[in-house]
């Protein structure tokens, strides 16, 4: 089966230096949506295509699908370049070749690329409505059809013809079924109509829609498939529609966890992507972010306003107020509120991190803890550590980044600064306030600072002395 994607098309209406197929809905943009949708849809039984027609002028797009087809894996990708906007009859006819590489009777679906939430199934539906006949169309009764081509049906029923809203009559712009933009033809029967479009319309287009009506009037057939679900079949024109569909999608999705037993707090007000996955009794409270391939495990809770994105999260962690990106969080850990946990971050079992503490790279053994104040860089942490308020690990001299290793069961006091490369021995205590250059003995005491000085009485003589100031 062969998949078609338009999305050439020039969304002006988006007022927008970028593609409007790579504007995000709930983190994932419009034209990964259909592709995703396309992969699903594939024929397990058959070869699959696919072939994405965009404008020349589109890198940015050319770059997403070629990083979307590595990640899926997939190699039959083709990227088709309409490079005049001449209507979505034409984009179909950049992607003639790849037509006409189908083996008679082979099935080609056609998706907008600007209809992000047609579902697999639908499609799949509607290529078994298309089986023996010519093609099929996904159509919807649709209460306010303006904009959209609406669908004439002979006394019997039988699909005719599509007319655009621009080629309608007063009276014609009544109908209510729309064409949903989904069709899926039969290889030989589309070649042979889109060798046949013209653009005699009132917008000069070769309408891809005129297909329909070529095929019946030469004794082919034309099915429709009636869906109820105007979601499915919108389409994204303006950033209105745009945020309108982010809000529905989003809520789909944290219905989706409510079902599966996930406690998300306020669905209008949370953000899951579609590739998160989150474990039974987890509670998700309002205004959090949880982005990308983040994997959460079951008997957490994820405090407000957290954003997490590309992690994984073991059983039973409490989170709150947190940025998490790129990090890999063992059972039962805490963090935050107010902490930052960068890229290459690895939480043991039991570790603890508090406010205002920033990680990047670094890892923790069991039971160690960080709770006030921090930042800790390139650095190897044991087990069962105290890293007090104010520890920095000074792992940057301008030029380059240094590790630095703390063993088992080390303290660090308060306000230590640790310049790396460094290495603190197992059961080390670090006196607060040290600067610590040197690496550290197991079970030694560093201290590295200046000696305390004590004159008796003069702190009373300086205030009589400030005092008698003017
Ligand atoms: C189209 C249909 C309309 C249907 C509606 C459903 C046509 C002529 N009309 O209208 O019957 O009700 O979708 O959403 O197809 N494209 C190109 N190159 C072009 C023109 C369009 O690639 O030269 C692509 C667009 O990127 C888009 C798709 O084709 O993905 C549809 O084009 P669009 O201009 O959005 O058509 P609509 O007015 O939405
Ligand atoms: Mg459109």
């Amino acid at each position: 089966m062969l998949f078609i994607v338009l999305a050439a098309g020039f969304g002006k209406r988006m007022k927008s230096n970028r593609p409007k197929v790579l504007h995000k809905l709930v983190g994932k943009p419009i034209l990964g949506w259909v592709l995703c949708a396309c992969q699903k849809a594939f024929d397990p039984g058959q070869p699959n295509r696919l072939a994405v027609v965009i404008h020349p002028d589109m890198q940015e797009a050319v770059d997403y699908i070629e990083g979307w087809k590595k990640e899926a894996g997939l190699e039959n990708v083709e990227i088709c370049f309409q490079r005049e906007r001449l209507g979505s009859g034409h984009a179909v006819l950049m992607a003639k070749e790849a037509i006409d590489r189908c083996e008679k009777g082979e099935s080609v679906a056609i998706l907008s690329g600007d209809v992000p939430f047609v579902r697999p199934e639908t499609v799949r539906e509607l290529a078994l409505c298309a089986k023996e006949l010519s093609g099929a169309v996904l159509t919807v009764d649709n209460p306010n059809p303006h904009g959209y081509g609406r669908i004439f049906r002979d006394p019997q029923g039988h699909v005719e013809r599509i007319v655009e809203e621009k080629d309608l009559s007063p009276e014609q712009r009544s109908i209510r079924e729309v064409n949903a933009g989904v069709y899926v033809f039969e290889a030989r029967a589309l070649s042979w109509a889109l060798d046949r479009l013209d653009n005699h319309n009132a917008q000069g287009e070769y309408y891809l829609p005129q297909t329909v009506e070529i095929l019946v009037r030469n004794r082919g057939k034309v099915a429709a498939l009636t869906i109820n679900d105007p979601v499915e079949v919108s389409g994204v024109n303006d950033r209105c529609q745009l945020v309108t569909l982010d809000r529905l999608m989003r809520l789909r999705i944290n219905h989706r966890w409510l079902a599966e037993g996930v406690t998300v707090i306020d669905p209008e007000n949370t953000t899951i992507e579609s590739d998160v996955q989150i474990g039974m009794d987890t509670i998700i409270q309002p205004y959090c972010f949880i982005a990308g391939k983040t994997v959460i495990g079951k008997d957490c809770v994820i405090g407000p306003f957290s954003q997490i994105t590309d992690c994984s999260i073991g059983d039973g962690c409490e989170i709150d107020r947190s940025h998490m990106r790129g990090a890999k969080v063992s059972k039962r850990v805490r963090i935050g509120p107010f902490a930052r946990i960068r890229e290459g971050t690895e939480l043991s079992e039991g570790v603890s991190i508090g406010d205002f503490v920033e990680l990047k790279k670094t890892s923790m053994g069991v039971g160690s803890k960080a709770h006030h104040l921090s930042y800790l860089g390139d650095a190897t942490i044991g087990e069962n550590v105290n890293i007090g308020a104010g520890t920095i690990t000074c792992n940057y001299d301008g030029y380059h980044k240094y590790p630095t290793q703390i063993g088992n069961n080390a303290f660090i006091g308060s306000n230590t600064a640790l310049v790396a490369p460094v290495s603190i021995g197992e059961g080390a205590i670090v006196g607060a306030g040290s600067v610590i250059v040197e690496n550290v003995e197991k079970d030694a005491l560093a201290l590295a600072r200046g000696q305390q000085i004590q004159k008796p009485g003069r702190a009373a003589v300086i205030r009589e002395r400030n005092k008698k100031r003017p």
